[in-house]
Parts: structure tokens; C-alpha cells; sequence
């Protein structure tokens, strides 16, 4: 297979190279037409066959860490929420209540016993139904039959994540030896504890903003403060990991005057779980996390997350912060909206990605990558 045919799935960009004999004749490969980021329909598959049945991210285990801790969030319209049994265990479910459908949570708090808001109904941490009130006599009245609907839900590195799809392959087997690798990078990961978060809603469809997470083409161009302060853009490269849907970053430390912080120890390496994730370790094991979460159509909030070893922010670390906000992640917001206005112009056309045979910073091997595993997910 080569790139001739100009079809993102062809097996040589899915090996993450590039075909380099007879290139000048070779047709680049497009983008994606607009559609994928603007059509309700591709928006409602993406939903359904892709954020339904994959890994997303709830929470950070720290920030539940006593019985009956909860922390809610939602996948689309789905609430959902995770909380801390008795037993210590974490369990998610569909935060909706058995009785006729009222939210039982919102955002986070600890509680003995969840009581819905309407008529209070009350279910244990476990989701069993406890009581409802007048039900004592009710004929027919089964209160021990009665659970909140459980979702799958498992911790990787820490962090929690959850799956609507019951049948789904587990996050080890979606996402083969990657957690290996965050391990050999950061091996004291499981002793993070949430630090900070902040987020934004972008006016952009989540994949407009995935991508632009993706590559780095751009970082030279715009991210002259990360560039220098956090990483060697020389050494910077994205690729596939293995043939799992996951993107490995990494690039050596920056190591100059103008670092932002003291980046000695361990080098940056980020992992980017498809579709809607990625934990970021910054030199010398400084962890963080972008999470986007889809709105609407052209509507996305995304998380920044930051955790230390203490869950403490120590000057060092609120720099870091301050200077991630202010510049990259500010960068970003005006640069995927600036993308997302250009999709809506009639004069847009899918322009040709720069897989540059030798990768590095100026590839979009990634966006490749990211290209085929949407069409994989929505295309009929
Ligand atoms: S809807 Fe929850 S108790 Fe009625
Ligand atoms: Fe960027």
C-alpha cells in the first residue's frame, strides 16, 4: 500500500511512515471535509459508536477519597457520577434516579446516603434502594430489586475512567503497554494527587480541538513560551503507539535559561487516549491532563488538570500554571475557534497534511492517525 491514493487509511500512514521513493508524484493525503467537524448526523455517530462504547475520563482518584465521596460529570447528555463505597471501592452510575428520572447528584460532596431532591427516594453507596417513602405497603413493591444503573469503571495510573459500553475490552487491552510506559516514565504516578483544574469552553467541534492538541506543526509558530520553557522543540515527535489508539509525545526537557521551572530528572512524554484524553508528563515528572468534553456540535469545554505529589501548589508549580494558561492553552483557544470559523466558509477545502517522511515537530503523521480513527468511528 502506498500514499497514492491519497486515502488516509492507507497502511503506510498507519505504520507511521511515509512511502519516500517517487514522493514528488505521490498526491498528499486531505484533511477531513468539514462535515466531520460540523454535521449534526457525524456529530450524533460520534456520540453513539464513539463516546459511548470508549474509555472517558471521570476524575482523578483523590479527589473521592473517602466513602461516600461522589464527583458527577457527563458524556454528552449522559450524567453520570462516580463515588466511594464503604468497602472503599469505586463504582459509577447514570445519575439518574429509579423513581421517575430526577439527577440524584451534582458536582462533588460526600454523603451516608444518596437522597433524590423530588420525592426522597434514598439508595445507599453501593446504589441499592433503601427506602422511598409510602412504599411500605405497596403491593407488588420490590424496594431489594431496585439499584441505580451501574457503568463500567476502572483506574489507570490513578485516574478514573468509565465505559457506557458494557461489553467494551478493558482499558489494559484497549490501550496495550501504555500504561507500562507512563509507569517507566513517571513511576511514582499512583502517588499524584489532584492538584488544580481549570477549563474553557471553546467554540469548536472536540475533534477541531484534538487535533490541534496532536501535532505540534504549530508550536514554532505559536507557542514560543513552550517552546522554550518546557521542551526541546528539536527533539519533539508524535506517533501512533503501537497500534493501539493512543499518540505518544515525547521530546527531550528544556534544559536552557529560559525553563520554566527545574525540568532535570526525566524528559516529556505525553499519551493521548482516543478520543477524549490525555495525561501529559512534563520534565521531571510534573503531571497534567487536557480532557475535552464534547457540548455541541461546535461546542467544546476543555480541562486542564494539575496534580503534585501532595495535591499541594507550591510556588513552582502555580508558575507553571499561570504560564500554561496565559500562553499555550490561551494560544490554543483562539487557534482552534480561528480553525473553526474557517470550516463554515464555502471556500473551505481539505488541504493536504505534511507528513514529512522524517516526522518531528513539522509532521501531522498524527492528525493522519486521528483522521483514520474517525472515519473508522462514524463513516457507514
Ligand atoms: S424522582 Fe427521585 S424520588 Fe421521585
Ligand atoms: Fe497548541
Amino acid at each position: 500500500m502506498n500514499v497514492m491514493s491519497g486515502n488516509v487509511m492507507s497502511g503506510n500512514v498507519m505504520s507511521g511512515k511515509v512511502t519516500s521513493g517517487n514522493a514528488m508524484s505521490a498526491a498528499p493525503i486531505e484533511a477531513l471535509p468539514a462535515r466531520y467537524y460540523r454535521a449534526p448526523e457525524i456529530y450524533g455517530r460520534a456520540r453513539e459508536r464513539l463516546f459511548f462504547r470508549s474509555w472517558q475520563f471521570a476524575c482523578h482518584q483523590s479527589r473521592i477519597p473517602e466513602p461516600g465521596d461522589y464527583f458527577a460529570f457527563s458524556v454528552f447528555d449522559q450524567d453520570l457520577f462516580v463515588i466511594r463505597g464503604q468497602d472503599g471501592g469505586l463504582r459509577c452510575f447514570f445519575n439518574v434516579c429509579r423513581h421517575r428520572g430526577h439527577l440524584l447528584v451534582e458536582g462533588t460532596g460526600r454523603t451516608r446516603l444518596l437522597v433524590c431532591p423530588y420525592h426522597a427516594w434514598s439508595y445507599g453507596l453501593d446504589g441499592r434502594l433503601v427506602s422511598a417513602p409510602g412504599t411500605r405497603d405497596l403491593p407488588g413493591f420490590d424496594r431489594g430489586a431496585i439499584c441505580l444503573t451501574e457503568v463500567r469503571l476502572e483506574v489507570f495510573c490513578g485516574f478514573v475512567f468509565v465505559n457506557l459500553d458494557a461489553d467494551a475490552a478493558s482499558m489494559a487491552e484497549s490501550f496495550p503497554r501504555v500504561e507500562q510506559a507512563i509507569r517507566a516514565l513517571c513511576p511514582d504516578i499512583e502517588e499524584r494527587a489532584f492538584a488544580h483544574e481549570h477549563d474553557a469552553v471553546e467554540r469548536c467541534n472536540w475533534l477541531v480541538g484534538v487535533e490541534n492538541y496532536n501535532e505540534c506543526y504549530h508550536c514554532k509558530v505559536v507557542h514560543q513560551t513552550f517552546a522554550s520553557g518546557v521542551i526541546d522543540p528539536k527533539s519533539y515527535n508524535i506517533q501512533a503507539f503501537g497500534e493501539t489508539r493512543c499518540l505518544r509525545h515525547s521530546a527531550k526537557a528544556q534544559a536552557g535559561d529560559t525553563a520554566w521551572y527545574d525540568t532535570s530528572g526525566s524528559d516529556y512524554g505525553s499519551f493521548f487516549l482516543w478520543p477524549s484524553f490525555s495525561l501529559q508528563i512534563y520534565p521531571s515528572g510534573l503531571v497534567n491532563t487536557y480532557h475535552w468534553q464534547p457540548l455541541a456540535v461546535e461546542e467544546t469545554r476543555v480541562y486542564r488538570g494539575w496534580y503534585s505529589r501532595d495535591g499541594i501548589v507550591d510556588d513552582s508549580l502555580q508558575k507553571v500554571i499561570d504560564l500554561d494558561r496565559d500562553t499555550t492553552f490561551a494560544e490554543d483557544l483562539t487557534l482552534v475557534e480561528g480553525v473553526q470559523r474557517g470550516l463554515r466558509s464555502l471556500g473551505y477545502r481539505p488541504g493536504p497534511l505534511v507528513l514529512n517522511p522524517a516526522e518531528g515537530i513539522d509532521s501531522e503523521h498524527s492528525i493522519a492517525k486521528l483522521h483514520e480513527w474517525m472515519r473508522e468511528a462514524v463513516d457507514d
